[in-house]
């Protein structure tokens, strides 16, 4: 019987100097869309997908995300003697079962491959997730349970995918297409941050990943690559070269790239205008200031 899916590794160890000043003393991780933390959305659809053991990989200075996911007696005490249980119950999701989430340092920065690795202990001999928290996903069935459900009929390894412009691929891993079958793509290669002009496809990689243990094994062989780093890339195209199987999951949803400061901004656009509380005055807000500009132009 095929093992179910209910590891998933975050690697947050990145030292996010793209939203510096604000990732001087704050984890990116813990940076909100609205008023929920790019993590927050991450762990919901871990959850959703089935997930039961959350590992983290940290770094230096990630303190903040222990103890966001830690329970807050004093602060649910005065929540409760004020009778703000709507409030209880929003702080109730941040809180995660003891035993069910673990933290892992990784000591230097090598890479993601070499973050991923660094849960090998924690994984053991079971197929696993890999989320991570900058690409924020927005679907009506979370993107990591679409994968889940895919998966359970390909078996082997699978990658979040998505179309982006041939002047961009270069900021991803892309996938070599072995054949197209609509939602789920049969892969024969992948590259990590292909050179401009030398992407196999524009068919991109998106942080979402089921993964079976072998590409542990594959990680502790690998030198590195693009960038100077361990890639997990590399890893999943070991897996190809061997002979066993990769996918691409084109996920339903929309996808943004919170580690950049467009993707940012529009996410907290997307996510405040989705909002039954604000989205009304932010439409009206919006639509107001682009007619003025629009007007003044
Ligand atoms: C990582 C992966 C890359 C993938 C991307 C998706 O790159 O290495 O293959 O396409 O995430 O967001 P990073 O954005 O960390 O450089």
């Amino acid at each position: 019987m095929k093992r179910k899916v209910t590891k998933a590794i975050f690697p947050v160890a990145g030292l996010g100097t793209r939203f510096l000043p604000a990732t001087k003393s704050i984890p990116k991780e813990i940076m909100t869309l609205v008023d929920r933390p790019l993590i927050q959305y991450a762990i919901d659809e871990a959850r959703a997908a089935g997930i039961k053991e959350f590992i983290f990989v940290t770094s230096r200075g990630k303190g903040a995300l222990e103890d966001y996911f830690d329970n807050a007696p004093v602060l649910e005490q005065e929540l409760r003697k004020k009778g703000k249980t709507d409030l209880l119950r929003t702080l109730k999701d941040t809180n995660m079962e003891s035993g069910a989430i673990a933290y892992i340092r990784q000591h230097k920065a090598l890479g993601l491959g070499h973050a991923v690795w660094c849960a090998r202990r924690l994984i053991a001999n079971e197929p696993f997730a890999v989320i991570m928290t900058d690409d924020v996903i927005a679907s009506e069935k979370p993107c990591l349970m679409q994968m889940i459900e895919a998966h359970e009929e390909t078996g082997g390894c699978m990658v979040a995918a998505m179309e982006v412009p041939k002047d961009k691929a270069s900021a991803y891993g892309v996938l070599d297409i072995k054949e197209d079958k609509g939602a789920i793509v049969s892969v024969k290669g992948m590259v990590e941050k292909p050179d401009e002009g030398t992407a196999p496809s524009n068919l991109a990689v998106i942080g979402r990943y089921i993964l079976t243990p072998k590409i542990l094994q594959n990680l502790s062989k690998l030198k590195s690559g693009a960038g100077g780093e361990i890639q997990l890339t590399d890893a999943i195209a070991l897996e190809l070269e061997e002979g066993r199987d990769v996918f691409g999951y084109r996920f339903s949803g929309q996808r943004f790239d919170c580690g950049s400061k467009a993707g940012f901004l529009q996410a907290t656009v997307a996510f405040g205008l989705g909002r039954p509380e604000l989205g009304e005055e932010l439409r009206a807000y919006l639509h107001n200031m682009l007619s003025l500009s629009e007007a003044a132009e």
